[in-house]
């Protein structure tokens, strides 16, 4: 599928040269497999993102709408099957050293990433039928725009699936409402450590 204004680095395919993932030059720490050598994406372990990759089972397929620098990203990307990533990268400029890092974590099969707003990319994936395991949504913090891209994400990921809303916490009153809007009709929720609310698709 090609969205304009996307860039794709490709799905893996059979042959293709191993990832970092069990590789013998990965160490294993806090249950994710990173490279040996290499600089560090420095914060890595940030909390959320570790939250995330938590939830991200080995070898699922992996929707994260606001990715940045790719923290979560990368953590999640080293155990995901694919990771759709969707940002526009132009609140801190993120892009270069979020493709720097795909690079440097050697994800380039992995992630899909899509430098522009959810909102312009979640239709074009519903219409084409995708579905995910996971996802983390830690876009747009506004509340029309977390309730937009929960409600997407409630059509995206299969049934028995799981989405994390990151900052589900005081500071951030429109993630909560929205969160708590679509939570009608949902048979269970929860909220996890570090302010992510988990719903069950
Ligand atoms: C908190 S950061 C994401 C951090 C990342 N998930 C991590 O844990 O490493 C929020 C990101 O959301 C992105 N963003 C803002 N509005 C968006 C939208 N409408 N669609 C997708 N991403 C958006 C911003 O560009 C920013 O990079």
């Amino acid at each position: 599928m090609t969205i304009a204004g996307g860039q794709s680095f490709g799905p893996r395919r059979a042959g293709d040269p191993p990832d970092n993932l069990g590789s013998a030059g990965a160490r294993s720490s806090g249950g994710a497999m990173l490279p040996a050598a290499g600089p560090a994406l420095p914060g890595l372990f940030n909390a959320p993102a570790v939250a995330a990759r938590r939830l991200a089972a080995p070898g699922a397929r992996v929707l994260e709408i606001g990715t940045a620098w790719g923290f979560s990203a990368v953590l999640m990307g080293l155990v995901a099957r694919s990771l759709v990533s969707i940002d526009p990268h132009d609140v801190w400029d993120t892009w270069p050293a979020f493709t720097a890092n795909i690079k440097r974590y050697g994800l380039e099969r992995v992630v899909t990433a899509y430098r522009m707003r959810s909102e312009d990319v979640l239709p074009a994936l519903i219409a084409a039928g995708e579905t995910f395991d996971f996802a983390f949504v830690d876009g747009d913090h506004a509340e029309a725009s977390a309730e937009y891209d929960i409600g997407a994400c409630l059509q995206l990921v299969r049934a028995g699936g799981l989405i994390g809303v990151h900052d589900y916490s005081q500071r951030w009153g429109g993630v909560v409402a929205a969160v708590k809007r679509q939570l009608a009709g949902l048979p269970a929720w929860r909220i996890q450590d570090l302010y992510l609310a988990v719903l069950p698709a």
